[in-house]
């Protein structure tokens, strides 16, 4: 249909016979004999410009063109010519030529649109872009991010491909095993009553393929997971999942920085200096209250042990210097929405925020500090104009994210969009968190049950073994995340390979059920029969092309994603089912049942 695409037409082509299709923008008509087009298509865009002196029949032309609404799709033919004017310097682009047609034709006349995705100032909300995702995603900032992750994926396998991993696929109907998050079952009408599950990662199947003697292998992963949603969670997301034999952690970390290394070449043209740093957890959590700390900026939250005579408390400040003076009252308010919404999750058991009465001229509205305040105050070198939070929290439960680490992460952005704080865009700060605890007590839990803080398969750091059957709150786990920026990118570890072990965590540490444990069954067999030590590490595919493209959220980056409440406003799904076809399967809808936390155990 077309001899080339509006995008490829340069200086090069000046005086060619050209045929082109796209759609149709920006329609001028400047006098009775004289239109301008706007034509795009997948590749860029070029000026149309329709002249009664060379076509046949203009007045009938002019009047369809005069009509044409936004994005109609059209085919013309005519000859490539130099725009008047300066041209681009350097390489030629569309933008030095234009098109003098000799033919138009309508391909597909558009309906009024119901958003133009060209004009950025009239652009509805995010709701009404997702019913009609296919014109978002005419929007160049889409575009380019699809591509970019097309790119981004292609650069990832080849990568796999070079260093010997093969690519296995695994199943999408599951079974239902307690990993960590909330799965989706899928019911069949084979065995009414049963239910298969969706994954929320091929975790045990990459086990099991090393149990088999595959030795490297990885997957672009579907995953899914029923959990409460944010702007960096998908219920439906990718992985690029992978899992090695006869390695070390260390082994991992390596390909893990070198495939980093090679997307950020191969998409950004950018090196990425490697190895990347390591932080335990202990150490990210107590200066910066996060275990995906963004180490771009300082804002360090300062231990005060001194203030604390408990020993299960700890206390400690986040001290944002000239704080009161540059944030007026009114614009706390995000910081103590943030504690109201924290008190109680975190551990939280006291926070005092101290602003008022350390502002220069607000001294009115506030009260003198008393000496216990005065005295963190000579401690932290806090003056008159500093915003001060000072917390203190249980120390037996051990947060990702403290309430502090959540209000240092809130300043920092607060603080960038009003000029105090630069974050330059293109520093890529790689970390790897370590050393996190293998089992976490739940702040809610009132028996200080232990549940695995990543999933239930990672090895205790080797010389912790001895503690995993004395006191294994204590132990650390063989556990890696690599964050970059404040973003968790990917989380692995070295894997249990001794069926006792993994049976002793199962029955001993986290308390799981017979029936539960008896889920796990395979995995503990194929452990026990001639298993590899291996390890591996997962990568949010998702948040790796959010990282790439600057975007803020992951639907900015899937063609199809769903909403922050997890539907898929195109398709109108999730859809009810009617009675009759859940008969089938054996279900009947219940109403208002209580959401249990702890289904599996
Ligand atoms: P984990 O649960 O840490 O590990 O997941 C690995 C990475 O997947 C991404 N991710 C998500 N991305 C979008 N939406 C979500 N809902 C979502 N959940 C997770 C994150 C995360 O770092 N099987 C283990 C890996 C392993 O041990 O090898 C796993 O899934 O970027």
């Amino acid at each position: 249909m077309r001899s080339h695409t509006c995008g490829e037409l340069g200086s090069q082509h000046v005086g060619q016979m050209v045929e082109l299709c796209g759609w149709a923008q920006n329609v001028r008509v400047l006098s009775d004999t004289l239109v301008f087009v706007k034509l795009r298509d997948a590749y860029g865009s070029v000026q149309l410009l329709t002249e009664h002196r060379r076509m046949p029949g203009f007045a009938e032309q002019k009047r369809q063109l005069e009509l044409l609404s936004t994005d109609t799709l059209i085919s013309v033919k005519g000859k490539v010519a130099m725009r008047p004017g300066d041209t681009a310097k350097g390489k030629s682009s569309t933008r030095d030529i234009e098109i003098l047609v000799e033919r138009v034709q309508i391909l597909n006349q558009a309906k009024p649109l119901p958003f133009n995705p060209h004009v950025k100032a009239n652009m509805p909300n995010e709701e009404v872009r997702l019913a009609h995702r296919y014109l978002d995603l005419r929007r160049p900032e889409l575009q380019r991010n699809i591509r970019v992750r097309s790119k981004a994926t292609m650069a990832i396998r080849q990568f796999m491909d070079d260093h010997g991993f093969v690519d296995i696929e695994t199943p999408l109907l599951f079974k239902s095993t307690p990993e960590g998050a909330r799965e989706f079952l899928v019911p069949t009408r084979a065995s009414p009553g049963a239910c298969y599950a969706l994954p929320q990662s091929p975790q045990q199947f990459k086990q099991i393929l090393m149990a088999a003697g595959f030795d490297r292998y990885y997957q672009i992963a579907r995953c899914f997971r029923d959990e409460d949603l944010r702007a960096d969670r998908q219920p439906e997301f990718t992985q690029v999942d992978m899992e090695m034999s006869f390695v070390t952690k260390e082994d991992i970390q390596q390909v893990m920085e070198r495939l980093i290394q090679h997307v950020w070449s191969t998409v950004k043209n950018i090196q990425i200096d490697a190895p990347f740093r390591r932080m335990s957890f202990a150490e990210a959590t107590r200066r910066f209250g996060s275990d995906k700390p963004d180490t771009r900026f300082g804002l360090e939250i300062v231990q005060i042990p001194q203030l604390s005579s408990e020993t299960n408390i700890v206390a400690e400040a986040l001290l944002i210097t000239g704080g009161a003076n540059i944030f007026s009252a009114k614009e706390l308010t995000p910081f103590l929405e943030l504690l109201r919404s924290n008190w109680g999750a975190t551990g939280l058991t006291n926070i005092t925020l101290l602003s008022r009465w350390l502002t220069n001229n607000g001294s009115s509205a506030g009260q003198e500090p008393t000496d216990r305040l005065k005295e963190i105050l000579a401690l932290l070198s806090a003056k008159s104009g500093d915003l001060l939070f000072v917390s203190e929290r249980l120390s037996h439960i051990t947060p990702a994210n403290t309430t502090l680490g959540r209000l240092r992460t809130l300043a920092a952005k607060l603080l960038q969009e009003k000029g105090e704080l630069i974050i330059p865009e293109d520093r890529f700060e790689f970390l790897w968190i370590e050393d996190f605890p293998l089992f976490t007590c739940e702040a809610d839990s009132l028996q200080s049950q232990l549940s695995a803080t990543h999933h239930p398969f990672t090895a205790p750091v080797s010389e912790d073994l001895p503690l995993l059957y004395s006191d294994p709150a204590k132990v650390r786990g063989q556990h890696y995340d690599l964050v970059l920026n404040g973003v968790e990118l990917g989380g692995g570890s070295m894997r249990v390979h001794d069926p006792d072990v993994q049976q002793y965590i199962f029955e001993k540490v986290l308390h799981l059920s017979p029936r539960v444990r008896d889920s796990f069954s395979h995995l503990v067999a194929a452990l026990g029969h001639g298993c590899p030590p291996h390890g591996g590490i997962a990568l949010g595919l998702d948040r790796l092309i959010a990282v790439l493209t600057n975007s803020l959220s992951l639907r900015d980056v899937i063609a199809f994603p769903k909403s922050a409440d997890g539907r898929d406003l195109f398709m109108h799904s999730p859809a009810s089912a009617s009675t009759a076809r859940l008969e089938n399967y054996g279900l009947q809808v219940c109403k208002n049942l209580p959401i249990s936390t702890k289904e599996h155990k």
